[in-house]
């Protein structure tokens, strides 16, 4: 069984149908540039472009990830996208644009489902806390393999005055080009007030930068264990497209 999945960030729109039975990609993945001014009559269009470019049935779901929280498939607010997405309902925006069956999701929240449906959550009893390093910082928490929605703690504010995501995502890394250990002290501080908040059994670490999971997640001293996801930069299209089967 097929599902589509669709990755909207800040840089790129990509997708694939996903093959359900595997968690893999079907076909290989199509990825458009994020349009300038990312409203979301310009975003719709490209995510039907996508969906469009693989020819597949109507009846196929299609998951659409966001870097925002969605509340009923409306997008409350929004951190790193053009403003005008605030309010939108977006699931059925999209899905009129597409006449398909659509799901809108968080983006963390949809890596956070493919760990545990195909990655390094599978079969985790206790809670996970999946978090993604990239422009923001995205947040999965999962009980006992089930998603909890919407958590947001990018956003939290850390006992230094700091919210999370600006004091330590990946983005910060580079625009302040600091070394792997200078970045690991400020994701300790990030990581300590996760556990002190949550307690998880377990964390793990998404987003590009977990491909050198080697380089940081070593220096970090946590009472959890810390791995990094197993899933790279498929997770999002994965788990969105997974969920949309799931759910629709
Ligand atoms: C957004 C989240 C998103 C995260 C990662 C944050 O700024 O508020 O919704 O999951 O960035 O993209």
């Amino acid at each position: 069984m097929h599902a589509i999945g669709i990755d909207i960030g800040g840089s790129g729109i990509k997708g694939a149908p996903v093959d359900l039975n595997t968690g893999e990609l079907a076909a290989e993945r199509f990825r458009i540039p994020t349009p300038e001014a990312s409203t979301p009559q310009a975003v719709a269009d490209i995510v039907a472009e996508v969906v469009e470019h693989f020819d597949l049935d109507s009846t196929i779901p299609v998951g659409v990830t966001f870097p925002a929280p969605i509340i009923h498939g409306v997008v409350p607010w929004i951190a790193n996208l053009d403003d005008s997405w605030e309010g939108v309902a977006v699931e059925q925006l999209l899905s009129e644009r597409l006449n398909r069956p659509t799901l809108a999701v968080n983006d963390a929240d949809a890596a956070g489902y493919a760990e545990v449906e195909y990655g390094a959550a599978k079969g985790c009893t206790g809670t996970v806390l999946v978090t993604t390093l990239g422009t923001g910082i995205g947040s999965a928490l999962i009980i006992n393999e089930q998603l909890v929605p919407n958590t947001e703690l990018g956003h939290l504010i850390l006992p230094n005055g700091k919210e999370a995501e600006a004091y330590a995502s990946s983005a910060v890394r580079s625009k302040k080009d600091l070394g792997w250990s200078s970045w690991a002290k400020r994701l300790q501080v990030v990581y300590s007030q996760y556990e002190r908040l949550l307690n998880p059994d377990l964390f793990i670490v998404g987003g590009g930068v977990s491909r050198k999971s080697e380089k940081f997640l070593p220096l970090l001293d946590l009472t959890a264990p810390i791995r990094p996801a197993a899933l790279r930069n498929t997770a999002g299209i994965v788990g969105a497209a997974r969920l949309a089967a799931d759910t629709l």
